[in-house]
């Protein structure tokens, strides 16, 4: 195990106290950025050669201490990480580069402040997150494409306000899902753009006094831009609490598809069953199959909005340019990933384990007065004004449920009672496949309208990432 020394003793005569030592040491959770500093690392170091503070040795030896450390990293367990001493990330870094380089390794940090230097690596390391949530969420929709084409007839009933309101093909629902999601991935990609921004260069605040070519390193380092301002480029989070903000619309969306499924999945609605790979048991009751993996989708979503909060709150109030206060973004920053990713893959496992029972959800569609609005436009089609359509099926309702039976099962000359304008063809119009084939705009239910729509969302998964 190789010791870390501090990165700014010089100054200082006392020892610093052990709980506050602790207090202070990031490492325990900024380890993780460890690939992207090294990284940012090799692309400074480039940019000192280039600009003639180090020599062509130096640059040499530093570039393959930075590569040794890489594959130290990859072969080794985490035990290439024990380090008590080390404060951060970039002190653990440095201190390792300088066992194997040397002098040429304190030439390192010229030019160059932590303050620069860790929002080089959190943007570098979040960019890769974010396409990595962004595939995750792509698995979530290819999840959702999968079950809608296994089920293509199937009809649910679609609710507004949780009491059933009209008639739609199951995989009209999967669709739905499947917008949020094409949304998201649209969201996380706007704000890769706002971090792939290169800080580096900015020094601890006031920019770097050495002549490094910043458009060259932002090259190097795939960034598609340099920072403007050298104030800003240290103390703005905002690309955290944007990264935060999409991942909770992510949460929301696959918390309202958690909800949809739990209910749909109890034994009063039963028109999915999740299988056994994704439920859990009882202790007690030894009846029960329990929804664990979607009610969990459904709690972390809670996790994520505070992250939202704390990043706010954290960076509110603090005055330019760098301060301590921001170390604290890590965790949340972490923990939101972590989150956001594990839930979307969970959500294509358990969209995986679902079967529809077509034949009950069936059932439940053409119960319950859903072609009420296809009676009263039928009588629209006959001339009769909608609003008085409306109150004449209304009426036909309260008759229905006073005698027990749905519209379509009164006979014809009780349905004339309440309008002559309704002849035999109206059965043909109430039944379930009429109601759906009638929604036939875009964005409508019909069998006609979901077949594109799924052709559509397939050919859209295939297009390259915006
Ligand atoms: N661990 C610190 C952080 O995460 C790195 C920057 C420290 N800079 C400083 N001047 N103390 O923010």
């Amino acid at each position: 195990m190789s010791e870390s020394k501090k990165l700014w003793g010089g100054r200082f005569r006392g020892e610093t106290d052990p709980a506050f030592a602790r207090y202070n040491r990031s490492f325990g959770f900024d380890r993780r950025l460890f690939e992207a500093d090294v990284r940012g690392s090799l692309a400074h170091c480039e940019s000192l050669r280039a600009a003639g503070v180090l020599g062509d040795d130096e640059a040499a030896r530093i570039r393959q201490g930075l590569n040794t450390l890489l594959s130290q990293a990859a072969e080794r367990d985490e035990s290439f990480f024990d380090d008590e001493a080390a404060e951060d990330v970039h002190s653990f870094v440095e201190a390792r580069l300088v066992e194997l380089a040397g002098d040429a390794g304190r030439k390192l940090h010229t030019g160059r402040s932590r303050n620069d230097q860790v929002a080089t690596a959190l943007r570098l390391w979040l960019r890769d997150e974010i396409d990595r949530t962004a595939s995750a969420a792509r698995g979530a929709q290819v999840a959702l494409l999968d079950l809608a084409e296994s089920h293509a007839d199937a009809v649910l009933p679609g609710y507004t306000h949780l009491q059933r309101a009209q008639p739609v093909l199951f995989a009209h629902w999967c669709l739905a899902y499947f917008e949020m999601l094409a949304r998201d991935r649209e969201r996380l990609g706007e704000v890769r753009r706002r971090v792939n921004v290169l800080p580096l260069g900015s020094a601890a605040l006031a920019g770097t006094s050495y002549p490094v070519d910043r458009e060259g390193v932002a090259r190097a380092l795939g960034f598609e831009r340099v920072a403007r301002n050298s104030l800003d480029a240290v103390s703005d989070r905002d690309f955290c609490v944007e990264f935060a903000s999409a991942a909770s619309l992510v949460m929301a969306h696959l918390s309202r598809l958690a909800e949809d499924l739990i209910i749909y999945a109890t034994t009063e609605f039963g028109f999915v069953e999740l299988s056994d790979a994704i439920s859990t048991g009882s202790s007690l009751m030894p009846q029960k199959k329990n929804p664990d993996a979607l009610e969990l989708v459904r709690g972390k979503s809670a996790r994520v909005f505070g992250h939202v909060l704390a990043l706010l709150t954290l960076i509110k109030g603090l005055p330019l340019t760098y301060n301590k206060d921001m170390q604290e973004d890590k965790e949340a920053v972490f923990d939101v990933a972590d989150t956001v990713r594990d839930s979307l893959e969970v959500t294509a496992t358990v969209l995986r384990n679902v079967r529809v029972r077509e034949a009950r959800a069936r059932d439940a569609a053409s119960l319950g007065y859903m072609n009420a609005t296809e009676m009263a436009d039928y009588l629209v089609r006959r001339g009769l004004p909608f609003r008085e359509a409306h109150e004449a099926v209304g009426r036909m309702v309260l008759y229905g449920l006073e005698k027990g039976l749905e519209l379509h099962e009164l006979e014809l000359e009780e349905l004339r009672g309440f309008s002559t304008l309704i002849s035999e063809d109206v059965y043909e119009a109430l039944s379930l496949e009429q109601t759906l084939a009638s929604k036939s705009q875009t964005g409508g239910t019909s069998p006609a309208r979901v077949r594109e729509a799924l052709a559509a969302a397939r050919a859209s998964l295939d297009a390259p990432e915006s």
